[in-house]
């Protein structure tokens, strides 16, 4: 982890250095000034040479001046260092992220991967200044003060080495109770961002429902559990000061005490015992700030892992040694394809016993399921909670095999979670199969370049986002140099021209965040006109029309029969009138082919399209509609 981390040190690595070397320097004349003090009484004060006082006085405020430009220096050169590391690790983690895989994401949760781009940064970079400034120079400053104290009476230093003893159990006691606490805090973080992120995109849903209170009652919680684990991991640290003073006390009654008789005995000058008194609060407070910067430090180690994590996830898909840089033609094969979507990785408090109980449990479980001793469903029975974690290996799509010309129309029907979109997907590799291949253009996707894939199959997803910017500027999503002319004509092919010329300012109106400014079905054409604008040799909509009237979709199917002949072309819809025209219909039920041919072809041989044809001919509705097909 700490490579992983370092290396994104860059170049403020010689800003790092200054640092070092300043609080060196600080530290050094920090030990210097009690020093020239002890000459200055023994020297000055005690024989009455005003000469020597003035000399010492001299050197002293050198040193005070020299200890508070290092200061200086050290602190701006240690914030330097750590906001540019920090900035380095964002930057790093952000083009990580951007590089994942549809699979990578779904490892990580939305949350969980904003905590860690901003508070867990926050940390490291904090733990970060501490160590260049806090752990070089109270370490410093400890062992130069003793060698100083040791130097002036080797008797009463051993004092010091009573309260080292002392403070330093005290002290690991105080840190392995609190490290525990705040590593327990940054799991409960997740949760707290993943309500806050949850509950703002979802406010209107929320507020449609009339579900405030519901989610303020789960943020509270959230946060009441924070406050908790805060308020214990702090009434640790607190401790850490009386337990300090105590010690600094002590050692000042013991070393007056001790200092006095070896004064009578003539064995320290009273130089020498104000200077001990000087170093014995040099060491102390060492000592305190090493333990605070060890408390800070041990916090952001949990910090330093997670981002490393995300720094090291390796993209589940990318683009092989020597990629394929062109897509011959939009022809799609799926040879024997069977798919599974990974787990989804469920984080384990380690903290805490309850929660490592259960992953125990969890594990048991799977491996019973593994050698057969039990199946999926008993199971689930046994463990309500593991349901839906895709914690059980399943295939979504099985045994698919589908030879798709160039050029061709596929319509593809099937009940809600038939995996229509999963079949989909797998075109412009955004996930991988699990087996068998699939083939573009007569190449398995694997071979080419990512980009050049993607480049070449236009796909307008289910859950479709529009960005914040002018409708020009989403429209060039699809292509960076289309003209306006270009823009204009895919959203003619998209049924779009007509609402945004009645816009005010047409094609320049703002889009908001999310595209909330916009009807569905308004948002949905223009999704369409931006992955046409790609002019890709493979066109996928997913349910891309749900919001369009059937007027307005038969004539942008119209439009693309006409104007994109070559364009290989997947509609999926819940519509019969929606596939209806195309050339072959492929029907999924429960990730398996159960027909695939023409409408009249289907009517005669498919039961299920059959059923769904009649139905939706007496009430116009869709897919879970039909009799005898449940939701
Ligand atoms: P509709 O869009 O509702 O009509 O369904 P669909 O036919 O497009 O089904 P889809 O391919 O989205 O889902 C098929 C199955 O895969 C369902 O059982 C889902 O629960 C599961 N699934 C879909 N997306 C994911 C995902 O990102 N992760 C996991 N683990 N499972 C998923
Ligand atoms: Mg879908």
């Amino acid at each position: 982890m700490v490579r992983t981390l370092a290396k994104h040190i860059g170049k403020y690595r010689t800003a790092s250095i200054l640092s070092v070397l300043s609080v060196l320097g600080e530290a050094g004349m920090d030990i210097l000034i009690p020093f020239v003090m002890a000459k200055l009484i023994d020297q000055g004060i005690s024989r009455g040479d005003l000469g020597a006082v003035y000399r010492y006085g001299l050197m002293m405020l050198l040193c005070a001046v020299m200890a508070l430009v290092f200061g200086i220096a050290g602190g701006r050169f240690a914030s330097r260092a750590s906001s540019g590391f920090a900035s380095n690790l964002r930057d790093a983690m952000y083009v990580s992220i951007q590089n994942y895989s549809f699979s990578n994401i779904d490892k990580y949760s939305t949350a969980g991967l904003i905590t860690r781009l901003t508070t867990d940064v926050t940390n490291v970079q904090n733990a970060y200044q501490m160590m260049i400034r806090m752990m070089m120079r109270s370490p410093a400053m400890l062992i130069l003060a003793l060698c100083m104290t040791i130097s002036i009476s080797p008797r009463l230093s051993l004092i010091f080495l009573g309260a080292a003893a002392f403070l330093g159990c005290a002290l690991t006691f105080i840190l392995k109770h609190a490290t525990s606490a705040f590593s327990r805090v940054f799991v409960k973080y997740d949760d707290l961002n993943s309500s806050v992120q949850e509950n703002v995109t979802g406010i209107r849903v929320v507020k449609s429902f009339v579900r405030e209170d519901y989610e303020i009652g789960r943020f509270n919680a959230a946060i009441e559990e924070i406050y908790r684990l805060f308020v214990r991991a702090e009434s640790f640290i607190v401790c850490n000061f009386p337990v300090m003073m105590l010690t600094v006390y002590t050692c000042i009654i013991a070393i007056s005490w001790n200092g006095a008789h070896e004064i009578v005995a003539g064995r320290l000058t009273t130089g020498e015992l104000t200077s001990l008194f000087s170093y014995t609060m040099n060491i102390l407070i060492s000592l305190m700030f090493l333990s605070m910067a060890f408390v800070m430090i041990s916090m952001s180690l949990a910090s330093g892992r997670r981002i490393a994590e995300v720094l090291n996830e390796i993209p589940s898909v990318r683009s092989p040694k020597d990629p394929v840089m062109e897509v011959k033609d939009g022809s799609v094969d799926f040879c024997n394809v069977s798919f599974s979507y990974g787990k989804r990785r469920v984080p384990v408090d380690w903290d805490n016993p309850e929660a490592v109980k259960r992953y125990h449990e969890k594990q048991k479980l799977k491996e019973a399921v593994r050698q057969g001793k039990m199946t999926v469903q008993e199971a689930e029975k046994l463990d309500p909670d593991i349901r839906g974690t895709g914690w059980e290996k399943k295939y979504v799509l099985r045994d698919i095999d589908l030879h798709i010309r160039s050029g061709e129309t596929i319509g593809i029907l099937g009940g809600t979670g038939s995996s229509k979109t999963s079949l989909v997907s797998l075109i412009p590799r955004l996930y991988d199969t699990s087996e068998g291949e699939v083939k573009v253009g007569g190449r398995n996707v694997r071979e080419y370049d990512l980009t050049v894939l993607r480049d070449a199959v236009g796909m307008v997803l289910q859950k479709n986002t529009l960005f914040s910017g002018t409708i020009y500027e989403n429209l060039r999503w699809g292509n960076e140099n289309a003209t306006d002319e270009e823009c204009r004509g895919a959203c003619v092919l998209a049924c779009a021209d007509d609402f945004i010329s009645s816009f005010p300012a047409g094609y320049n109106t703002r889009i908001e965040q999310g595209g909330t400014n916009v009807s569905g079905g308004q948002r949905q054409r223009l999704c369409i006109a931006r992955a046409l604008l790609k002019k890709p040799k493979i066109l996928i909509l997913d349910d891309s029309t749900s919001a369009v009237d059937t007027a307005t979709d038969a004539s942008i199917r119209k439009a693309f029969r006409e104007k994109i002949p070559d364009t290989t072309k997947f509609i999926i819809s819940q519509r019969i009138s929606g596939v209806k025209d195309a050339d072959r219909i492929l029907v999924l039920d429960e990730g398996t082919i159960s027909g695939f041919g023409t409408h009249e072809e289907l009517l005669k041989t498919n039961e299920i399209y059959r059923s769904v044809a009649e139905a939706q001919a007496e009430s116009g509705g869709d897919f879970d509609h039909a009799p005898g097909k449940e939701a």
